[in-house]
């Protein structure tokens, strides 16, 4: 084993444009840890994206400079971290082979959150192979960096909790040779939609994406549900389960306003508007200058690529020492 250096990795399937829930879950996070951690590696997973998108690989194609800039635009460096496409470093898919034999079908198939998307997707007995497989394969998008911190939303545990039952299997086969890794949640590990449900997704149409105009946010925010019963402006209202109230816990940094709001409206005299104005201000401005500077970077899109082909030449280089560690461990270095 190498000396116990930190190093940070995260990734986004490059499926479509990132929103609030991954702001707070994860993207916050990778902002402050590049400036923590001793390495810090930031990946395109277009391979894990195709796993659900096997006949539309030009969505994965044109979302990758989209995630791209939503990263940057909130604030990752790419002079502190490491930016690169998966699919371009070809070590990761050896290893998911490597892996592929130290996990049963039963496990896999036991993944909640494999289970939930397939689910959602529809999918059932007919899952492709590849998606069911992907928290092996993201096992490998981690150990090749020898990562061991991941920040990650929270349906992202049990990914997480499969690839260290990977290193202890590996380990135990093959000798030491990974760490088990840690993950780490923002503070909102899982942010509502704004209908309320219990998650902000993009396929759930429920989603205030980073790159949102100010009519778009407005229009969201108008739409959101508070309280059914709130009708007139002096009626009592309900706090609990107001969509605007949750996110203006988790946005609007003056907590005693915000408290000063809740008691009013369980009152009666505030109307709904108000608390909704108020919120489209908080988020506009969260959102305007991630939009500012996203616009800014969007128009040069070859900079972006540059960024991304230079950081897949260093991953290579950590894969390739990760595979000859793998290979010798196997015994199957021959030549
Ligand atoms: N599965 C993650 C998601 O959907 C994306 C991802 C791929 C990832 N590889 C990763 C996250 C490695 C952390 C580490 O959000």
């Amino acid at each position: 084993m190498s000396k116990e250096s930190k190093i940070v990795l995260t990734g986004d399937r490059p499926t479509g444009r990132l929103h609030l829930g991954h702001f707070v879950g994860s993207i916050k996070n990778r902002i402050k840890l590049q400036n923590e951690y001793d390495k810090s590696f930031y990946m395109i997973a277009d391979i894990q994206g195709l796993t659900d998108n096997a006949n539309n690989p030009q969505k994965v194609r044109d979302n990758v400079i989209e995630v791209m800039l939503d990263n940057l635009a909130c604030g990752l460096d790419p002079e502190k971290t490491t930016m690169f496409i998966q699919s371009e470093v070809p070590e990761i898919a050896e290893l998911t082979v490597i892996f592929l034999n130290l996990v049963t079908l039963a496990r896999l198939k036991r993944n909640p959150t494999v289970k939930d998307e397939m689910k959602q997707k529809g999918f059932g007995e007919d899952v492709p192979a590849g998606f069911l497989c992907y928290p092996i394969s993201q096992a490998a998008d981690i150990l090749f960096a020898k990562a061991n911190l991941i920040p990650v939303g929270e349906d992202q545990l049990p990914v997480i909790e499969q690839a260290n039952e990977i290193v202890d299997t590996f380990n135990r086969f093959y000798g030491d040779t990974f760490t088990k890794v840690k993950h780490l949640v923002g503070d909102t590990p899982r942010l509502i939609g704004i209908d309320g449900g219990v998650k902000m997704g993009k396929s759930l149409n429920n989603a205030i994406y980073l790159s949102d105009s100010f009519d778009e946010i407005s229009k969201k925010v108008m739409s959101m549900y508070t309280d059914p019963d709130h009708i007139h402006v002096e009626d009592k209202g309900k706090v609990e389960g107001n969509v605007v109230f949750a996110y203006l816990d988790i946005f609007d940094s003056n907590k005693e306003e915000v408290s000063g709001l809740k008691e009013q409206y369980k009152k009666g005299g505030l109307g709904d508007v108000v608390i909704k104005k108020r919120l489209i201000q908080v988020l506009e401005n969260i959102i305007n200058p991630i939009r500012t500077k996203r616009e800014e970077l969007a128009e040069n899109p070859e900079q972006v690529m540059k960024i991304l082909e230079d950081g897949t030449k260093k991953a290579r280089e950590s894969a390739k020492e990760t595979m000859a560690e793998v290979r010798k461990a196997l015994k199957i270095n021959y030549f």
